[in-house]
């Protein structure tokens, strides 16, 4: 049985460590591509080069050319610039959007039936640009930042209690963007609720910290973004597709009218299996929920505003 084929596009420190982690994964061959095809070719080398060590099969080779891409099952796009410490995420669009672009238009040609899993930011932007620019189907195009930024809620949570990660269940929803909406409501650590756990200063500041964090991990490294959590993140969405597991994890997805909103992409809770995003699962928001989630996605419609497609 042939396996499963995943481009990754821009070959930088996510796009890397996403071919890193989906080879050693077992299950897929990568293709990694860059504009810079010798970054892309050289990295997808070296990681093959680790397959005896690693003991997987699952060959990653590296181009600058979309004809090696043809016939992807998964398209990760990674490419474009990362933020440096004082720009916001929403201060790389307009670079960003022509990346964007310019990669969906090539990809498409080689590709058209691809699931396409987005994480260029600002988030939820690109992944409404690749949506909109490839014309797929809006269960085929979803965007990485809740897996993400809730995995960043679960471990600050885990740090402060000094428990398990894996006993910390959260959910964060909204845009990847400072006002994103962390569900404490949500949120338990083997089934009890985080309220009866810390106390409400606590939380609020797991909260910030939560919100912020992208920003302090872009503080500490001056050059660039985080891209170890991101690659996880990225990982856990391909692997629920490829293997049909059936996940729900929170995705930016298009909404139509799910949580009030329409024609923008927020993060919601998805179910990603063998057909893409099965189903959008709507769970109850208070009035006060709602309203963050919709400035949240009020923001993202604003900055798609901007963009002349
Ligand atoms: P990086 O700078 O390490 O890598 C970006 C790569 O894109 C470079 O290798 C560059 O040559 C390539 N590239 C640029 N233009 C291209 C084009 N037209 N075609 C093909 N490749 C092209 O950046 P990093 O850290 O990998 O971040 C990539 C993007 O992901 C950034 O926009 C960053 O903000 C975003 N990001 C999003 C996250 C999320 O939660 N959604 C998390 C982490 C990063
Ligand atoms: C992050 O949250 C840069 O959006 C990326 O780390």
């Amino acid at each position: 049985m042939s396996k499963a084929k995943v481009t990754v596009v821009g070959a930088g420190n996510v796009g890397a460590t996403t071919a890193q982690r989906i080879a050693e994964g077992g299950f897929a061959d990568v293709m990694l591509i860059d504009i810079a095809d010798g970054i892309a070719k050289g990295k997808a080398l070296d990681l093959w080069e680790a397959a005896p060590v690693m003991k997987h099969d699952c060959r990653v080779v590296g181009t600058g050319d979309y004809a090696d891409t043809k016939g992807s099952d998964i398209v990760v796009m990674t490419a474009g610039i990362a933020r440096k410490p004082g720009m916001s995420r929403d201060d790389l669009v307009q670079t960003n959007f022509n990346v964007v672009k310019a990669c969906t238009e090539n990809w498409m040609k080689h590709s058209p039936d691809a699931m396409v899993i987005m994480v260029t930011n600002p988030l939820d932007v690109m992944t409404y640009t690749a949506w909109k620019v490839s014309g797929l189907p809006k269960h085929r195009v979803v965007g990485m930042a809740g897996v993400l930024d809730t995995a960043r809620f679960r471990s600050f949570i885990a740090m402060e209690l000094n428990v398990s990660v894996e006993n910390v269940s959260a959910l964060t929803l909204g845009g990847h963007g400072d006002d994103m909406v962390p569900l404490v409501r949500y949120t338990n650590v083997a089934g009890i609720p985080l309220s009866e756990l810390l106390p409400k200063e606590k939380i609020d500041a797991v909260v910030t910290r939560t919100r912020n964090g992208g920003a302090e991990i872009v503080k500490f490294l001056q050059t660039g973004s985080a891209y170890y959590a991101p690659a996880a993140a990225v990982y856990e969405m391909v692997e629920s597709i490829l293997l049909d597991r059936k996940k729900i994890l929170p995705c930016a997805a298009y909404l139509d009218g799910i949580y009030g909103q329409k024609d923008v992409f927020a993060g919601v809770p998805c179910k990603l299996g063998a057909k893409g995003l099965e189903e959008i699962i709507q769970i109850k928001l208070t009035p006060e929920e709602q309203k963050e989630f919709d400035v949240s996605a009020g923001h993202v419609k604003e900055t798609i505003a901007t963009l002349k497609f």
